[in-house]
């Protein structure tokens, strides 16, 4: 991959990366169209990342279907899919880690202990196979990109990153792979996430900047449905993710919940 690389830009073609754990949706597709806008040559690449799981979290379960995943990149004009399998990425005598202090360990990181310091490890390793002028990752994970942009200037890595907005189902519920775990009724029920961000978007744009009410006319419309456990609901600032108690600047409300054992993310950025 790595030769690939090295070859394209002695052409002087400019690669745009789109780096996936796969089981594509229009969410990912969205990724690989902002890249070829963007650059020359477009590589993704798919590997479902052991060190970014929890202990008891959905590694083993988590969907695949590569033939489809190729079929549809490819087909979205993706050239190149880079799918390394665990024992490329990790031999046997691995020890190195990629760790960005403090915004890892807030939102998701207070529950997923690893999760970051797994994705930046990976992150940072698929950086160097695939030497990208443009990286393309979704607000989806807001948190996740707002890391890596951490990681990249830290690191003095030599590319940009883009953010790609949130693609969403008919009924607003953000486009996941993890999806396909929720039964009729519990997609049925997911749509509250939506409906609270959405009604958070509402207060804001009718002038409440008091962070407390936002989140407690949120939390009020998700816990309406029996099913869902919360694990958090913030409004941060976008740059060490740190709590605020007013909307000024550019904030971030996100959620993170549970329906039964599906762990759901989504998130708005509101400028101000
Ligand atoms: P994965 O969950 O497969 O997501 C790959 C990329 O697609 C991420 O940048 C994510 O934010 C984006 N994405 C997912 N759903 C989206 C949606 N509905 N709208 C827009 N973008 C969406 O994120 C990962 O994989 C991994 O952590 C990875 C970065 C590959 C490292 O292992």
């Amino acid at each position: 991959m790595q030769e690939i690389s090295d070859e394209l830009k002695r052409d002087n073609k400019t690669i745009g990366f789109v780096p996936t754990m796969g089981y594509i949706h229009e969410g990912h597709l969205s990724l690989v169209d902002i890249s070829k806008r963007n650059t020359d040559i477009t590589i993704a690449s798919l590997f479902v990342n052991p060190i970014q799981f929890g202990p008891r979290e959905d590694y083993k379960e988590y969907p695949r279907d590569i033939d489809k995943d190729k079929r549809l990149l490819g087909r979205r004009g993706c050239s190149i899919l880079f799918y390394p399998d665990v024992d490329d990425m990790y031999g046997k005598f691995f020890r190195t880690e990629v760790f960005v202090r403090d915004l890892s360990k807030r939102l998701c990181g207070m529950t997923r202990r690893a999760h970051f310091k797994g994705v930046t490890t990976v992150v940072a390793k698929l950086f160097n196979i695939i030497k990208p002028n443009i990286t393309v990752f979704g607000q989806k994970d807001a948190q996740q990109a707002i890391i890596i942009k951490r990681m990249v200037e830290d690191l003095n890595y030599n590319m940009e990153i883009i953010t790609g907005p949130i693609i969403r189902e008919k009924d607003g519920l953000a486009k996941s792979s993890r999806n396909v775990y929720l039964s009729k009724n519990e997609r049925k029920d997911a749509i509250v996430i939506y409906s609270s961000l959405k009604e958070a978007e509402q207060m804001i744009e009718k002038g409440e900047r008091k962070v407390s009410r936002i989140l407690r006319r949120m939390r009020k419309i998700i816990s309406s449905n029996k099913n869902v456990r919360i694990d958090y609901i913030k409004a941060v600032e976008t740059n060490e993710l740190k709590p605020i108690s007013e909307i000024r600047g550019e904030v971030l409300i996100a959620i993170a919940c549970h329906f039964r054992k599906v762990r759901l993310i989504d998130n708005i950025i509101v400028k101000m």
